[in-house]
């Protein structure tokens, strides 16, 4: 019988550079789009999709992602007393009871690919989506449950979300080649002249747990990094691994124009911008 999604990885290990001086302290995932940091629209998605386990692979003072989903008494008793009944509901929806949040380190930024596997031990022989919380989609369904539909309907298999870019943009993603939906080939960071398409990999998977055994085998790929798509490359011949052409609308808040764009959206969907 196909095992159900319930854990989803959070590779928050970055250092988000392009966000200094604000990410010096504080984590990137913890910049807000309009009243709300990245993390928890990440979060959020996962759970939507029936996901109860978020697992967080971070690095030094990254504590802030941990403590924004605990729950906080104080403030609640403060709102409480105060009869803000409504605020006392965002605070109190940040955290629902059957959902945990587990933590590991990635010592070292080697990567994408090393910092799924340092997960390895906590997802175990099962299923599991990976988000990253920099690429924000707003969609009607969540994209994490539009992978999940898919596997679901292909009996199994890794699904991936998948884009079309413009063509001199390849080298900024993970790029594939398509059999219809089924992924044939995959290259991270191609040049435009080489890149086999120009469908593009977009931050949100739903993988096999046969992924951890090609990444202990995956050597530093472009950037110096270990790269997931080698990974997921390596398994293309005995994995079916599907691309879905999502639904939605997606922001890369890892880019200030990302973020800009997002905070203006979602203002204007809110009715605080015009
Ligand atoms: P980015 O390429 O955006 O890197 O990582 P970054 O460090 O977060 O940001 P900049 O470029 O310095 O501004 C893409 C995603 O992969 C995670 C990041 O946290 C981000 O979610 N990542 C990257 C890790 O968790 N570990 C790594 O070693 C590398």
């Amino acid at each position: 019988m196909m095992k159900p999604v319930k854990k989803a990885v959070f590779p928050v290990a970055g250092l988000g550079t392009r966000f200094l001086p604000a990410t010096k302290v504080m984590p990137k995932e913890m910049l807000p789009v309009v009243d709300k940091p990245l993390i928890q629209y990440a979060v959020e998605e996962a759970y939507r999709a029936g996901i109860t386990e978020m697992i967080f692979v971070t690095s030094a003072n990254k504590r802030m992602l941990e403590d924004h989903f605990d729950k906080s008494p104080e403030l609640e008793r403060e709102l409480e007393a105060k009869g803000k009944t409504a605020l006392l509901e965002i605070a109190r929806s940040v955290a629902p009871s059957d959902m945990t949040i587990v933590a590991v380190r990635q010592s070292q930024p080697l990567g994408l690919g090393h910092a799924v596997l340092c997960a390895k031990q906590v997802v175990g022989d099962e299923p599991f989506a990976v988000i990253l919380p920099d690429d924000l989609i707003d969609a009607e369904v969540g994209v994490t449950e539009q992978l999940i539909r898919m596997r679901e309907k292909n009996g199994g298999g890794s699904v991936i979300a998948v884009q079309e870019v413009p063509r001199e943009d390849t080298n900024k993603y993970g790029i594939v080649s398509l059999d219809k939906d089924v992924i044939v080939g995959m290259v991270e960071k191609p040049n435009p002249s080489e890149a086999p398409s120009n469908c593009a990999v977009v931050g949100r998977y739903v993988l096999e747990s046969s992924v951890f055994d090609a990444l202990e085998n995956t050597e530093r790929g472009a950037g110096g990094e270990i790269q997931l798509t080698d990974a997921i490359a390596f398994g293309l011949n005995q994995k079916q691994t599907y691309a879905c052409r999502y639904v939605g609308l997606r922001f890369d808040c890892g880019s200030k124009v990302g973020l800009v764009n997002a905070t203006v959206h979602y203002a204007k969907k809110q009715g605080i911008l015009a």
